[in-house]
Formats: structure tokens, sequence, C-alpha cells
């Protein structure tokens, strides 16, 4: 595991600050002299969280967006450059059904796109500025599941691979073009009991299976 980023960054995006660890991350980087770009979809949410990083001095703008639009996240992009630091941490879950079922393909497709396409879009738009300024960061957060595949979500056990494959890569790629402080960075939070973590019901149906 990396070590996380620093708090050097000017103007920071943070996606999925609405949810537990995003909210966390954006009371950590909110001081006097940062810009705080926060993304999620909950507008109330969002507004709590803005404002107690005011308190703390931060300048904060926030985007109310759903990440599997990626027109209205490119569109969203575009007006935060240039950025120093990109947080991509928003996330969902799925889990198989409480009778064992396997899990819905809808929500796996909307999963993959929060978890992996989302992702993407946002180093495509970040990055060309990054490269040319030869400087920024852009921090991945993946999981332990990306080790190993845990039986009760395999979709996301997948996402948060192919996340950590990506993040490696990216970061070789981008020492080829000397983007500096550690242009990729991924790493993986320890468990928290979350919204997205919450998993009892079907934790409890396969342990009765
Ligand atoms: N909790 C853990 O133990 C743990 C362990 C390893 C990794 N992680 C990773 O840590 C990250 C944060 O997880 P968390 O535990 O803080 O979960 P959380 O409290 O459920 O927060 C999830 C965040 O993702 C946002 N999000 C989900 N779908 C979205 C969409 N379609 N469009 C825009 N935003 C969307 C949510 O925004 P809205 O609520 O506004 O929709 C929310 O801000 C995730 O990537 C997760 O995989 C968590």
């Amino acid at each position: 595991m990396s070590r996380l980023p620093d708090k050097s960054g000017r103007s920071i995006l943070i996606t999925g600050a609405t949810g537990a660890i995003g909210a966390a991350l954006a009371e950590i980087y909110a001081q006097h002299g940062v810009t705080l770009h926060l993304q999620g979809r909950n507008a109330v949410k969002l507004a709590e969280v803005a404002e107690r990083c005011r308190l703390k001095g931060a300048h904060v703008l926030m985007q109310c967006l759903d990440l599997r639009d990626s027109v209205a996240l490119q569109d969203g992009l575009k007006v935060l450059e240039p950025l120093d630091l990109v947080i991509v941490n928003a996330g969902m879950n799925t889990h198989v059904g409480s009778a064992g079922e396997s899990e819905l393909l809808d929500e796996v497709e909307a999963l993959l796109d929060v978890n992996l396409k989302a992702a993407m879009v946002i180093v495509h738009a970040v990055l060309p500025s990054m490269r040319m300024r030869g400087s920024g960061q852009i921090a991945f957060v993946s999981s332990l599941a990306a080790y190993f595949g845990l039986p009760v979500t395999p979709a996301y056990c997948a996402s948060k691979a192919g996340l950590k494959a990506y993040g490696e890569a990216l970061r070789s790629y981008c020492q080829i073009w000397c983007i500096e402080n550690q242009a990729a960075t991924c790493f993986r939070s320890p468990f928290c009991l979350t919204p997205l973590t919450n998993l009892t019901p079907c934790i409890t149906s396969a342990n009765n299976l």
C-alpha cells in the first residue's frame, strides 16, 4: 500500500464526498488555502459536508451528479481544472441474493460504471493537464477485496481488482512523462462499517446455506 497523499494539493477533487470515507477525507483536507471540489448525488449530505469543511477554512465548491452519467461527469470536470489532487473514492456494492441467487445484472453494470468506468473518465479528463504541468496526483480508493475474491460480492471484488491494476499501470505510465508527486496512488481502505459494506442480510443468509 502506498502512502496517503499529503495536503500539498491546493485544488482537490473528492468523489463520493457524501459517503463515510469521502466526508472524512474532505474534513481532513479542509484548511485555509485549499479549494475542495466535492462530488456526490445526495445534495443535502453534500451541503452538510461542505459546511463542515468551510468552517475549517477551506473554499468549497459542490458538484451534485451521478457518476454513471459520463457526459455530465466530463462536463463537470471541465470547469474544475487545474486540479492538484484527485481522490477517486466513490463506490457502490452489490451482493448475491438472500437465497444465494446471482447478483442482479443491472446492479453489476451500475457498479462497473461507478467503481471502474467513472475512474477512467476522470483520469482522461484530468491527466492531460497534469502532464502539461508536470505535477499532480490521482488517488484511487481500492479495497482488500482487490486481493481476494469474497463469495458474497463477486462484482465488487472484480471492480476493485480492476481499479488496483489500473492505478498500478497508470503510475508506471505517468513516470514515462515525468509527472511529479507519485502521479497515481492506489490505496486500500481498511474495513469499516458504512452503508456500502452493510451486507448483513446477505451474510446471514450465506451462513445458513
Ligand atoms: N467501508 C469500507 O470498509 C471500505 C473498504 C474498502 C474500500 N472501501 C471503498 O471506499 C470508498 C468509499 O466507501 P464508503 O464505505 O465511504 O461508502 P459509502 O458511505 O456508501 O459512500 C459511497 C459514496 O459513493 C457515492 N456514490 C455511489 N454511487 C454513486 C453514483 N452513481 N454517482 C455518484 N456518487 C456515487 C455516494 O454518493 P451518494 O450517497 O451521494 O449517492 C457516496 O458518497 C468506496 O470506493 C469503497 O469501495 C470501503
